[in-house]
């Protein structure tokens, strides 16, 4: 399999698991094989080996397992694979056991003394939550799986915590579908690395931060997308472009539901 361009002429060095993170790719369609135990518990413990800040593994995933609630969360996302996946987690950051641990050791959860609910530890348990999923994403594809994550079970967050019981200090982050791929999709290509790697500082100009984008846009243009195979994919700056004035992520705000939750993210 061709690897994506690494954006420059140096040779990359391979092994089995930078080809696994160079050869990954999204996978929407599952074989109906039903995943053993022995992965189960294989994916669950790596994910449980991520770095997680000042240690506090401040994130849970909820196994769905139930056929009723999968196509719930289908439908929520809008996505029928999600109903299909032999193997689904939503990751949500989780507060709630460190809370419960606090309050054993004579913590007052009730007060502003109390500052697991602050917007820093909101956005480091959301980082535990994403390097946990992509800690159990990347082993999932060395054992010949395929995975997709999903945001889109974020379309109505406020139903997912309802349809998961997600309790006080707790938020939804990411969904990951995993199982057998039934499909092979292209790699989808990255844009160039000096786009998006610098050195010591931020390019001062938009020239030299956007030069190589024409390059890319053509590249993203002759990626064939088998989510939707009767019209050719946009251009990359198409795409930004859509998205940058994409009114329904409006309805997706965060700091409602977050508040609902317990969070003080003005904190
Ligand atoms: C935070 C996040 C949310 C995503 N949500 C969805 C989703 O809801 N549904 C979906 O089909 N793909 C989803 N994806 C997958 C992206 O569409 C995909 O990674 C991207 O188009 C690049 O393609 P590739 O993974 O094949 O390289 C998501 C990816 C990320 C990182």
């Amino acid at each position: 399999m061709k690897s994506r361009d690494n954006g420059g002429m140096t040779e990359l060095i391979h092994n089995t698991t930078i080809d696994t993170l160079l050869e990954r790719r999204s996978i929407r369609k599952f074989s109906n094989e039903a995943l053993s135990s022995e992965v189960i518990a294989t994916l669950e413990t790596v994910a449980q080996h991520a770095p997680s800040s000042q240690f506090l593994n401040d994130w849970s995933a909820i196994r769905v397992t139930d056929p009723d609630i999968k196509n719930q969360l289908a439908h929520i996302g809008g996505q029928p694979y999600i109903a299909q996946a032999p193997l689904l987690y939503v990751f949500v950051l989780d507060e709630h056991r460190n809370a419960a641990i606090a309050r054993s050791k004579g913590v007052e959860t009730g007060d502003d003394a109390f500052t697991l609910t602050s917007s820093y530890r909101y956005t480091q348990a959301q980082n535990d939550a994403v390097l946990a999923l992509h800690a159990m994403e990347t082993a999932a594809y060395s054992l010949g799986l395929g995975c997709v994550v999903l945001g889109s079970i974020l379309n109505d967050a406020a139903a997912l915590v309802d349809l998961l019981g997600l309790p006080e200090y707790t938020y939804p982050v990411l969904g990951l579908a995993i199982g057998k791929p039934d499909q092979e999709p292209a790699l989808k290509p990255r844009m160039p690395r000096s786009m998006q790697f610098f050195e010591n500082e931020y390019p001062s100009s938009d020239e030299r931060l956007l030069s190589g984008l024409d390059t890319f846009d053509d590249e993203v243009r002759q990626y064939y997308d088998l989510r939707n195979t009767e019209r050719p994919v946009d251009a990359f700056s198409d795409q930004i472009a859509v998205n940058a004035v994409d009114a329904a992520v409006l309805n997706k705000s965060v700091l409602p539901l977050a508040q609902r939750q317990g969070f003080r993210l003005d904190r």
